[in-house]
């Protein structure tokens, strides 16, 4: 069958191949792809700066976004064929370590924990895969190609677990959230916060275009410039971008109590001239909160879904702005500035 592999750090390396069907032992659930997200993690594994291939193995077979079908499942699994599945992107540490054995791999604490499509295990840019029914999310088939928003909308959930858990630590009456970037990430983050009745404020460095109109369709408002300009004083700031100016910006810029929650990876080595001493003054004086999020565990699957059914289907579904066959991948990395979720398409929902 056909499938997106790639040699983990060597740069220029994916390409389309010809690999085995899945072997019995990955699971007894045979799964046929319908769609796979593409996203920045794709983009850096793409570039040679990150990604593990399957151990004894040169090529990992690429994408952790996916939605698939079921064509075999065991009895008493809980699945049928014909069901709409997501798989759950990462698998618990051997060990395990104590996250993982509470089911909280996604804050694993040993590190050897492995990601399909990412570290050690093949990823959903393949025809078929198998796998255990526990590694497997049932979505409603009425979502049509829009179940495969289901993972990146399970990284947004679990950053709003992590703000509730922190803001929570006082009496804790949030209003105003900003959200920074605009991508796929920062709009479902931008969805997640207009279903719990919040002020939402976007911001992205493109001025127009398709961006602002989801997010004026949300209900929510849509800002370019700067962080301090976007919105006095946030109780929460959802920081998508990992740009080195915006992290730093969010910590300044959130209210008294406020929560940042960090979910974007940027590039390394900016060298800013912070001034450290009054950013922990303010942050000190202030009850300021700032968390890093990663990943996702089987109670932010669930949310996620929950979030999904309640979701504008339209609004959804024009989040994904590129169809692509697995044969034109190249094209899946050129980002156009309107672009928000290009999926690789390998069957019909
Ligand atoms: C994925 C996460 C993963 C992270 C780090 C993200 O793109 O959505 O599931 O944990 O990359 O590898």
């Amino acid at each position: 069958m056909k499938a997106i592999t790639v040699v983990p750090l060597k740069a220029g390396s994916a390409s389309l191949e010809e690999v085995a069907e899945p072997a019995p032992g990955e699971g007894d659930v045979l799964v046929e792809t319908i769609a796979v997200g593409v996203c920045g993690t794709d983009a850096e594994i793409v570039s040679g700066d990150y990604g593990w291939a399957p151990p004894g193995r040169e090529r990992l077979v690429l994408g952790h976004e996916s939605l698939g079908r079921v064509v075999e499942a065991p009895q008493g699994s809980g699945l049928a064929v014909g069901d709409h599945v997501v798989c759950i992107v990462r698998r618990p540490d051997p060990v395990p370590c104590y996250a993982c054995a509470a089911g909280q791999w996604d804050n694993c604490r040993n590190g050897q924990y492995t990601e399909h499509g990412i570290k050690s295990l093949d990823g959903f840019m393949r025809e078929r895969y198998r796998t255990p029914a526990d590694a497997l999310v049932k979505v409603d088939a009425a979502l049509g190609l829009c179940g495969v928003l289901l993972e990146p909308t399970t990284i947004v959930a679990k950053a709003w677990d992590d703000v509730d858990e922190i803001g929570n630590r006082a009496v804790w009456r949030p209003e105003k959230v900003l959200v920074t970037g605009a991508g796929p990430v920062g709009l479902l983050a931008a969805l997640l916060a207009r279903q719990r009745g919040l002020e939402v404020h976007v911001l992205d460095h493109l001025e127009g275009g398709a961006k602002s109109r989801l997010v004026e369709r949300l209900g929510a408002t849509y800002h370019t410039g700067s962080v301090a300009d976007a919105v006095a004083a946030p109780d929460v700031i959802l920081e998508g971008t990992g740009v080195p100016q915006l992290v730093v910006d969010a910590m300044r810029s959130v209210g008294s109590g406020g929560v940042v929650a960090l979910l974007g990876v940027g590039s390394v080595g900016s060298q800013l001239g912070v001034d450290v001493g009054s950013l922990n003054r303010d942050m000190v004086l202030s009850n300021k909160a700032v968390v890093g999020s990663v990943n996702a565990n089987r109670s932010h699957y669930q949310s996620a879904v929950t979030a999904l059914n309640a979701a504008d289907r339209d609004w959804l579904a024009a989040l994904i702005t590129r169809k692509l066959p697995l044969d034109r991948f190249s094209e899946a990395l050129q980002h156009g500035p309107d672009d928000v979720k290009t999926v690789m398409q390998l069957s019909e929902p």
